[in-house]
């Protein structure tokens, strides 16, 4: 099914949105529930796309998997395979937190290499490396990676980039390791302290989530227990970026301000006006964007996943503006598709130079990856005339009724199902 979506830009957002639950706290707290024999329910789920894929891997291993609205019941008792359905890992990076999964529940894991947006090479080198200092045997076959750990067993494992997904896979595997492991320059993410959080409330011993080093005491088991994730912190700055983007005025509800100072802070320096209440954000736009620099880094830095729709906002400022990503190698895919709606844009190597223009127009384009999806409906929503986004398949695997959420805030979006 390839659906499409239609905006007639030019319209200020208003009114309230409720940001759903963390896309990247969901997949692994889904794959931790896997390391516990008993039942865990997981509130405030997102039903994004990754959700549904994740759900049927994890019926493929054994556990039964069951959504209700906004919240899931794993009952992980039955988990007694270890090979993960190849066609379902290659969809989403996330897959590969199934590897330290199984590996601490089962003692085997295999599964192929996980794909994911195209915006790298998305290398495993680190999540090999700790899981092999934690004892387990990693070989490649045939693209699937075949692991083995009879006893494993507590390290100090240093990794050489503050890898979310490395940190949080092996988190999972140490859990139920023999004696202590402390994982040195871990990432810092809200959704590593997210995992840790519920992993704790199943019973293990987890400290310094949060910080750049992580201590893990094994315990011999895990239980059941009950856990609400953290609300998205990507999807909350994209809402800000299509406040500041529309000359809106949207108030986001049920998000945390503290993790998006970053984020804040660039759109204060934009001339944007920013409101931080205890659980909310209000956003409104102030005219045309102030020209900034913008460089990604890991948390608290400004979030690579927010480069896109940041710099689609930055494609129509008062002057020259230039963002560096500092995370990827190849996260420039979606400018070519700007450029189809009159972004000034010049890309070299990991620098994108936007001369801002007065106004983008809208045409056909199409989304290469899950945020230049978001960050083409920035443009969408801003563009003179109207936008057609296609492969919009990308944008629904990290947004939950992205165009029903727009609608409410007087978006004149429709997406058509081919
Ligand atoms: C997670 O990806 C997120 N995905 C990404 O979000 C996000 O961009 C990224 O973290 C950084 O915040 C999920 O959580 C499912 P990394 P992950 O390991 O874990 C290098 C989105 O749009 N690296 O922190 O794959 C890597 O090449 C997605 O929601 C190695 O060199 O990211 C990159 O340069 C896109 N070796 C840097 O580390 C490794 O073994 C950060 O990657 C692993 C990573």
């Amino acid at each position: 099914m390839k659906d499409r979506l239609v905006i007639r830009g030019g319209k200020a957002l208003q009114g309230e949105v409720r940001v759903s639950g963390s896309k990247n706290s969901a997949v692994a707290v889904l794959a931790a529930a896997l390391l516990c024999d008993g039942v865990c329910i997981v509130e405030n789920l997102p039903m994004i796309e990754d959700v549904c894929i994740l759900k049927a891997m994890m019926e493929a291993l054994g556990a039964q998997v069951e959504l209700r609205e906004g919240a899931v019941h794993v009952d992980a008792t039955g988990v007694c395979c270890h090979h993960a359905p190849l066609e379902l890992v290659r969809q989403m990076r996330a897959s590969n937190y199934l590897i330290g999964a199984l590996l601490g529940r089962l003692g085997k894991a295999q599964v192929g290499i996980p794909g994911g947006c195209d915006i790298g090479t998305r290398p495993m080198d680190l999540h090999e490396k700790g899981l092999r200092a934690l004892g387990a045997n990693i070989r490649l076959s045939r693209g699937e990676y075949v692991c083995v750990a009879n006893q494993l067993t507590g390290a100090e494992i240093y990794l050489d980039q503050a890898s979310v997904g490395a940190s949080i896979n092996i988190m999972l595997a140490a859990c139920k390791a023999k004696g202590r492991t402390t994982i040195v320059n871990a990432a810092r993410e809200p959704h590593v302290v997210d995992v840790a959080n519920f992993l704790n409330s199943m019973g293990a011993s987890i400290k310094g989530a949060g910080t750049d080093t992580i201590r893990i005491n094994g315990v011999p088991r895990l239980h059941g227990s009950t856990y609400s994730i953290l609300p998205d912190m990507i999807e909350t700055g994209t809402w800000m970026a299509i406040a500041a983007a529309t000359q809106g005025d949207i108030t986001i509800r049920d998000c945390v301000p503290y993790h998006m100072e970053s984020v804040s802070a660039k759109l204060m320096e934009m001339g944007m006006y920013v409101e931080e209440g205890e659980d909310y954000l209000r956003v409104k736009g102030t005219g045309r964007p102030h020209a900034i620099s913008i460089s990604t880094m890991y948390y608290p830095g400004f979030p690579t996943d927010l480069q896109q729709p940041f710099a689609v906002l930055l494609s129509v400022a008062d002057g020259s503006s230039v963002i560096t990503e500092n995370i990827y190698e190849s996260r420039y895919k979606y400018i070519d598709e700007l450029r189809r709606m009159g972004a000034k844009v010049r890309v070299v190597d990991r620098i994108a130079m936007i001369d801002g223009v007065d106004a983008l127009w809208g045409t056909a384009v199409s989304a290469t990856d899950l945020r230049a999806g978001a960050a083409l409906i920035v443009a969408g929503l801003m563009a003179d005339g109207t936008t057609t986004i296609s492969n919009v398949k990308y944008i629904d695997r990290g947004y939950e009724r992205i165009e029903k959420k727009l609608q409410v805030l007087g978006a004149d979006i429709t997406r058509i199902t081919e």
